[in-house]
């Protein structure tokens, strides 16, 4: 199975703010940015190379007090939150992972972007938040 990084998530309390460092002071790219409602979060991707395939940062900001992020930001601070991994085939990647027992934390739902992603929880994955991602 082929896996290559997809985007690097990390929670901040502020996009504009964050905006002005890997925006502003790096010079990196904005490629996009969304709300996402079933998230309660506003995502804004930065494009860390070139082409349709380059790695991507995503900064996350929290939109309501149930979003997963303010959890995160509330409990630990702004930080790394998640490493998401490309695959070609999300079907065959989440059956190998519950065949192998590990946690998965939602059903291959449609997100950002309109792409098919998993969670999978940090205890199977050398304890980082891991999420799986098909285009
Ligand atoms: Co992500």
């Amino acid at each position: 199975m082929a896996c290559e990084i997809d985007h690097v998530g990390i929670a901040v309390c502020s996009l504009d703010e964050s905006l002005r460092f890997y925006q502003e002071t790096l010079g990196m790219p904005v490629s996009g940015r969304e709300i996402v409602e079933a998230e309660q979060v506003a995502v804004a991707m930065l494009p860390a190379g070139s082409g349709p395939g380059a790695s991507r940062i995503e900064l996350l900001e929290a939109t309501g007090e149930s979003s997963r992020i303010a959890k995160f930001v509330e409990k630990r601070g702004p930080g790394l939150h998640h490493i998401a991994l490309r695959v070609d085939d999300l079907a065959a990647a989440v059956e190998r992972l519950q065949n192998s027992g590990a946690k998965l934390l939602n059903e291959p739902r449609r997100g950002a972007g309109g792409h098919i992603y998993v969670f999978v929880h940090p205890s199977s994955t050398g304890g980082v938040l891991l999420e799986l991602i098909q285009k």
